[in-house]
């Protein structure tokens, strides 16, 4: 079996075989460039070579680099999605271009990697038919495994607001049909719906809904400058930067399907799970929550040993999101008191040879995950205990509730004996509703203001519904019409409609949390607004997140 270590080395000797200078990793503070929170592909330090702002060591480099990508933080726990994660690339500042890079692609990965070169799939930019000659007539992939994609999947950069871009070309790898969720569609068929712009029928390399197919290699043909109003001009030279995933590339030669069943995760998760007596693998929803510990500690390390604290922006915000994931998620998992550290320790000790600041700031890492936990801990614990015990339960309790309510209301429109009686049962019905204890703790918790904003559209109806059943008399309301014997009919049809506002008002609060709990939930408690949105998530509900700006 290859190591992920040893795929790292594989890769650097190669390109080093190949003229190439290989550069060290460069921090994840991209230094001197103000537009990049973190750094989030291998090409960033090398950004002012490209732009012909400074010299580099050699025209062919190739590197390693620590990357971090903040968007997809909350999907992390899945099978496939990551924070930090390492990059594998070779550049070229105007050096060779895209016939070299085509070529030390494939020989690397069919070669020195041994990977089938029938499961391999390339993409290529819908335009790029140099790109497309290259890998059928030079390389010899048959065409039926070669898919043309527009700007969204095969185009790269710039990274952030400005920098160089260009035409992308991507390996993929093929995980087998029986992952598939359909037959392929053709190479054609796809490049017809990229240019008009249809969805694609079928599975197709860059399907997003099952997972047969993972990209490993990413090739940019980077041509451009973009400015910051978006106007492109072409760089000094053609350059090349390339992107291979050093966990995923693992998990395919190590023949597993996620990047946390290679010989990167596992230690991690093994330790996580002597920490809460879990077995990873044993159910779907341990081994996401193991999966988000052993990550975000692994992110955390790394942020922690290249200097970010966690603070209340930009990257201490970052950092300070990660910890706090990893917590709440340890907490699910039985794990209480500061734990985070010894999933750390792991971390350091298989991969401090290869990142030596790791090793150099271990006593700093450990003490910086302890404060922020302890920190955290109590906040998630009365925050995410007023959030799940206070709103969403209350959410449950007006579930069944409501419709009690409702069939009693109905019932008594056709059974009430009289006018006086069907008052006095309606309002009965209506204060016994607003009577659950769910109210009561939602008062408790966050006062008369919030109770009001959270229930005013449902109290709305319900009281006029109430008011208008007292009516002194519905015989000579102009609203239910002139014909005596239809006016109690209407009366009856309208305080449906009522009750049919409520049901709607019921609705949408089973369906979302107000941005005022959101709010009440940050501000009093410090109960931070994405860790609602992802235990509202993981209830079926959203948050209005506008309310919350707002
Ligand atoms: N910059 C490209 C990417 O991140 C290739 O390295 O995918």
């Amino acid at each position: 079996m290859m190591t992920g270590d040893q795929i790292r080395q594989l890769f650097l000797d190669y390109f080093a075989a190949k003229g190439s200078t290989i550069m060290p990793s460069a921090s994840l503070i991209p230094s001197g460039d103000p537009t990049l929170l973190l750094t989030s592909a291998g090409m960033v330090p090398f950004k002012p070579y490209f732009l012909g702002q400074a010299t580099p060591p050699s025209r062919r480099l190739t590197s390693c680099q620590k990357c971090f990508r903040t968007t997809d933080i909350d999907a992390v726990g899945d099978h496939k999605h990551l924070t930090f994660f390492e990059m594998l690339g070779n550049f070229s500042v105007g050096d060779y271009f895209k016939k070299e890079a085509v070529a030390f692609a494939w020989e690397f990965v069919t070669r020195h990697l041994k990977l089938a070169p029938e499961r391999l799939w390339v993409t290529v930019h819908l335009d790029d038919d140099e790109a497309y000659r290259l890998w059928h007539d030079m390389v010899g992939v048959p065409p039926e495994r070669i898919y043309r994609y527009g700007n969204k999947d095969n185009w790269w950069g710039p990274p952030g607001a400005e920098g160089p871009n260009g035409p992308c070309s991507e390996l993929h790898y093929d995980y087998g049909r029986e992952l598939g969720c359909a037959d392929v569609a053709s190479p054609a068929e796809v490049a017809t719906c990229q240019r008009e712009g249809h969805p694609i029928d079928g599975c197709h390399p860059n399907c997003d809904r099952c997972e047969r197919f993972v990209e490993l290699w990413n090739l940019v043909f980077m041509q451009f400058y973009q400015d910051l109003n978006k106007v492109r001009s072409p760089l000094p030279a053609p350059n090349i930067d390339t992107g291979m995933g050093l966990e995923r590339t693992a998990a395919v030669l190590q023949g597993v399907r996620t990047v946390y069943d290679t010989d990167i995760f596992r230690p991690l998760l093994a330790r996580v799970g002597e920490l809460c007596g879990v077995a990873y693998g044993g159910s779907r929803e341990t081994d996401y929550a193991m999966r988000v510990v052993a990550e975000h500690a692994r992110a955390s390390v790394f942020l922690i040993a290249d200097g970010v604290v966690p603070g209340n922006e930009g990257r201490g915000y970052v950092l300070r999101r990660v910890i706090r994931r990893a917590v709440r998620f340890g907490r699910q998992l039985g794990l209480e008191g500061p734990f985070l550290g010894q999933v750390a320790q792991v971390v350091i000790e298989r991969m401090g040879r290869q990142y030596p600041e790791l090793a150099q700031n271990h006593e700093f890492i450990l003490r910086v995950l302890a404060l922020e936990e302890e920190r955290f801990a109590e906040r998630v614990t009365v925050g995410g205990g007023i959030l799940e015990h206070t709103f969403i339960d209350m959410r449950r309790e007006l579930a069944d509730a409501f419709p009690r309510m409702d069939r009693a209301i109905e019932a008594a429109f056709t059974s009430a004996p009289d006018r006086t009686t069907l008052i006095h049962q309606v309002r009965e019905h209506i204060e016994r509703f607003f009577m659950s204890p769910g109210f009561q703790h939602v008062l408790v918790v966050g006062g008369r203001d919030i109770l009001d904003e959270v229930l005013r559209p449902l109290r709305k109806p319900l009281e006029q519904l109430w008011s208008d059943v007292a009516l002194p008399d519905v015989h000579t309301d102009a609203r239910f019409g002139q014909d005596p014997s239809a006016r109690y009919q209407t009366f009856i049809a309208y305080l449906q409609q009522l009750l049919d506002d409520a049901r709607g008002a019921l609705n949408d609060l089973a369906q979302r949390l107000k941005g005022v709990e959101a709010f009440v939930l940050y501000d009093t408690y410090g109960f931070p607004p994405e860790l609602t949105r992802e235990i509202a998530r993981e209830h079926g509900l959203g948050v209005d997140m506008e309310g919350f700006e707002r």
